[in-house]
């Protein structure tokens, strides 16, 4: 039987910055390339810099059962072409393993998929908190005009699943239309 220590992070709750992590990603515009609908669109944008979109931080523990992994997901405000910025989004390896995330600023679109066709989403603002369900796939999508910012627990076995949604995309996409957030039908979805 191996003891683990307990183990204190630093996040701040106006920002979600976290310090005290063990893992941080920087997702740049170019590790999202074909993610984003118009393609040309990220193009152009990836002629001037290669902004990063999004970062998070994780106080990862070893992956076993009954483990929990715990951090925080910035995601920075802007679009390419339409679409707001978003994190890739994923199924988690163990499809029945769930998530919470508490919203601690910013607004932000959570789209919600499964294999087995349905499709929801809501929306979240700091205080809100979401159960992410076992079997359901998750981007987070911002759509204000300040970073959008939550903090995740997860079981630390996951495992995280992106080729589904790279190959097939999500059912609906988050558009500005006539200058507001709109979720629309993403007309290159393949069923899953
Ligand atoms: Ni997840």
């Amino acid at each position: 039987l191996k003891i683990y220590e307990p183990a204190v992070a630093e996040i701040d709750l106006a920002t979600a910055e976290m310090s005290k992590y063990n893992s941080k990603v920087d997702r740049k515009l170019s590790d999202m390339h074909g993610l984003y609908q118009d393609v040309e669109a990220t193009d152009k944008m990836l002629e001037t810099g290669d902004p990063v979109t999004y970062i998070y931080y994780a106080l990862e523990q070893p992956s076993e059962v009954g483990q929990l992994t715990f951090g925080t997901t910035i995601i920075y405000p802007g679009k390419v072409g339409d679409e707001y910025f978003m994190t890739k989004g994923h199924l988690h390896e163990k499809e029945n393993y769930s998530e919470i995330y508490v919203c601690v600023a910013g607004k932000g679109i959570l789209l919600m998929q499964t294999r087995q066709g349905g499709v929801k989403w809501v929306t979240l603002t700091r205080g809100d908190s979401l159960y992410i369900p076992p079997h359901w796939a998750h981007r987070s999508v911002n759509i204000g005009d300040d970073n959008f910012a939550y903090i995740y627990v997860l079981p630390a076995d996951s495992g995280h699943h992106f080729d589904t949604i790279v190959e097939k995309g999500f059912a609906k996409l988050v558009v500005e239309k006539d200058g507001k957030p709109a979720v629309v039908d993403n007309p290159n979805h393949i069923p899953w």
